[in-house]
C-alpha cells in the first residue's frame, strides 16, 4: 500500500480516513499516475487540508487539484493553478452550476466526495459533476455508511433501504448500467453509455467510466456438438 505507507504522512495538517480506504483509493487511482499530461482531481470536503497534501504528494506536480467546501476558511489553501478552492455547498444547484460552467471544457479525472455525507447532497453533486468526468474518469464517495443512520439527513431521513438515500440511488444505477440488456434498449441513458462499472466497499461507492455503445459482443470459440447442438446453434450461434 504505497499511498498508506509513503504518502499518508505527507502533511502535518489533520486528516481523517478509515484504514481500508487507502487500499481502495490505490486500486482505483493508481492508473492515473501513469497518465501523460495533467491529472485533474476534485475533492469535495477539504476540512483542514491534510488530504489535499496527500494527493499532491501521491500524484506529483502534474496534479491540478480542486477542493470544494462550504467553509470559506478553505480559501487559505488556494494556490492556483496547482490547487484551486471552490467555496459553496455540494447541495446548492446554483453553486454547482457555476462550478460546472467555470470548468468549461475541462474534464475531471478523479472525484472524491468526502463532504456533507447527506444523501440528497451527494446525489445532487453526483448529478452535476459525474458528466464532467473524463471518459475514463473515476467518481468515489466515502463514508457512505452515514446513509444507514436514521438520526442523520436533512430533507430526507437516512436509514436502511430508505428511498432517497445515496446507497439506494446507486442500487438503481446498477439497473441503468445494465440497460443495454433491457427489452426496451431505448432506456439506455447517458450513464449507461459512459459507465464501465460500479464498485461497493464498506462505506464506499466507486464509479468507473468508459464509453460504451451497446451490450458487449459475444465471444464464441469451438464447435457446438451433442444432442442439443441444433437447438443451441439456432439460439446462440446461428450460422455455425
Ligand atoms: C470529513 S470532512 C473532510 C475531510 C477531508 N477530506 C480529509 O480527509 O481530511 C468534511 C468537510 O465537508 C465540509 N462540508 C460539509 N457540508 C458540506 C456541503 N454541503 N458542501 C461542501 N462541503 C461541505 C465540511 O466543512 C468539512 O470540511
Amino acid at each position: 500500500m504505497l499511498l498508506w505507507a509513503k504518502h499518508s504522512n505527507a502533511s502535518k495538517r489533520f486528516m481523517w480516513k478509515a484504514h481500508h480506504y487507502f487500499d481502495v483509493y490505490e486500486r482505483h487511482m493508481a492508473r492515473f499516475r501513469q497518465q501523460e499530461g495533467p491529472i485533474v482531481m476534485l475533492e469535495m470536503g477539504v476540512f483542514q487540508g491534510g488530504s489535499l497534501d496527500m494527493w499532491r504528494n501521491y500524484f506529483g506536480p502534474r496534479l491540478e487539484l480542486h477542493g470544494m467546501d462550504i467553509n470559506p476558511e478553505i480559501i487559505k489553501y488556494d494556490q492556483p493553478p496547482a490547487v484551486q478552492m471552490h467555496i459553496g455547498s455540494q447541495g446548492d444547484d446554483a453553486f454547482l452550476e457555476r462550478f460546472v460552467h467555470q470548468l468549461g471544457d475541462k474534464q475531471i479525472d478523479i472525484v472524491l466526495d468526502d463532504a456533507a455525507h447527506q444523501s440528497e447532497m451527494m446525489i445532487k453533486a453526483f448529478q452535476w459533476i459525474y458528466p464532467k468526468l473524463s471518459p475514463n474518469g473515476v467518481y468515489m464517495l466515502e463514508d457512505v455508511a452515514t446513509n444507514y443512520n436514521p438520526d442523520l439527513g436533512f430533507y430526507i431521513k437516512e436509514g436502511l433501504r430508505r428511498p432517497g438515500t445515496f446507497i439506494e440511488h446507486s442500487k438503481m444505477l446498477i439497473d441503468e448500467l445494465n440497460a443495454f440488456s433491457f427489452k426496451n434498449k431505448s432506456e439506455a441513458t447517458a450513464f449507461t453509455r459512459s459507465t464501465d462499472s460500479i464498485h461497493f466497499y464498506d462505506s464506499m461507492v466507486i464509479f468507473e467510466r468508459k464509453p460504451r455503445t451497446g451490450a458487449s459482443a459475444p465471444v464464441i470459440r469451438g464447435k457446438l456438438d451433442g444432442a442439443q447442438a441444433e437447438r443451441s446453434r439456432k439460439k446462440f450461434a446461428p450460422g455455425r
